[in-house]
């Protein structure tokens, strides 16, 4: 699909794009489905992410501009919301694609977590959606009709481990969505969150059992794991026109593993390794 000429969904939109690292990263891809789709965009990323990854490439390719915004700085956004009015005037979709923990890159366990680690994470991962939803309202670039998306995992529902407090902060960011989408409904905008499967990227891999979370994801969802493509595809829907009912929703994208129990591959592996005989 993504290398098809796509529906046209998104022309004459323009959008911003935050959280595009490297041609891995599920912003990235969202980027080139929107271009497929008719989009105009921004892109942003925090500035030393712009150091040392390649979005360079991605703005090439896309025709998009950069504004560096580091989102854990109130300024930087406000300015940055300044600087996208001025190139692109008004806006109508943003996608949040961004996450970052330090306590899990230092390797602490959850019950001795740092707490000044513990509100970067909570700022940098959560509390950025409300303030970009802020500051570009502030800067009047919102247009009505509009839609705004994050992504988020299932550790907001579930307990995984490995994720760490970044199951607190994807429980804190979902809440935002819904709690900003009943603000700005009035206006038709709609937020929601798309919870992707396990998905091989920077973040992901950084993720300690990453590969066990992966394969065990993919093994109970009757679709499997969708990949970063699919992600883009279904994110361009959310921001179509198509889809100008649906906000405040946290909305699964797993191949079923939110509903699923135990699949037969599960159920044989599992045997296996507990040395119980097939059907028994
Ligand atoms: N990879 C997965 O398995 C998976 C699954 C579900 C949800 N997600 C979510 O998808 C989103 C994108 O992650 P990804 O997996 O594509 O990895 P990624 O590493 O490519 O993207 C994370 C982005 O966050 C940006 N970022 C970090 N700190 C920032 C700051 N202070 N200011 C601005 N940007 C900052 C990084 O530069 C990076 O571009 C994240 O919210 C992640 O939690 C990922």
């Amino acid at each position: 699909m993504a290398e098809s000429t796509g529906y046209g969904l998104l022309n004459g939109k323009k959008g911003i794009i935050f959280g595009a690292l490297d041609d891995r990263s599920i912003a990235w891809r969202i980027a080139l489905a929107c271009k497929r789709e008719g989009a105009e965009f921004a892109l942003s990323n925090a500035p030393i992410a712009l150091r040392l990854g390649q979005l360079d490439a991605l703005a090439e390719k896309t025709g998009a501009k950069i504004f560096p915004c580091d989102v854990s700085d109130n300024d930087d956004v406000e300015k940055m919301m300044d600087e996208v009015k001025k190139e692109y005037g008004s806006i109508d979709f943003i996608l949040h694609a961004i996450g970052m923990s330090p306590n899990i890159r230092k390797k602490i366990e959850y019950t001795d977590l740092n707490y000044h680690f513990l509100s970067q994470t909570l700022d940098i991962s959560a509390i950025s959606l409300h303030k970009i939803i802020h500051y570009a309202d502030n800067a009047g670039i919102l247009n009505d009709g509009g839609s705004i998306v994050a992504l988020t995992y299932i550790g907001a529902q579930r307990v995984f481990s490995k994720y760490s407090d970044m199951n607190d902060a994807k429980a804190l960011l979902e809440s935002i969505a819904r709690n900003y989408g009943s603000r700005l409904a009035e206006r038709g905008i709609r937020v929601n969150t798309v919870s992707q499967a396990p998905t091989r990227t920077s973040a992901g891999s950084g993720i300690k059992g990453f590969d066990a979370m992966y394969t065990f994801a993919d093994k109970i969802a009757p679709l499997g794991n969708p990949d970063a493509d699919e992600c883009a595809d279904y994110c361009v829907t959310l921001f179509s026109d198509l889809t100008r009912k649906v906000t405040m929703q946290n909305l699964y994208h797993d191949g079923g593993f939110v509903t699923a129990g135990i699949s037969e591959d599960m159920i044989n592996a599992l045997a296996k390794i507990y040395g119980e005989e097939e059907g028994e």
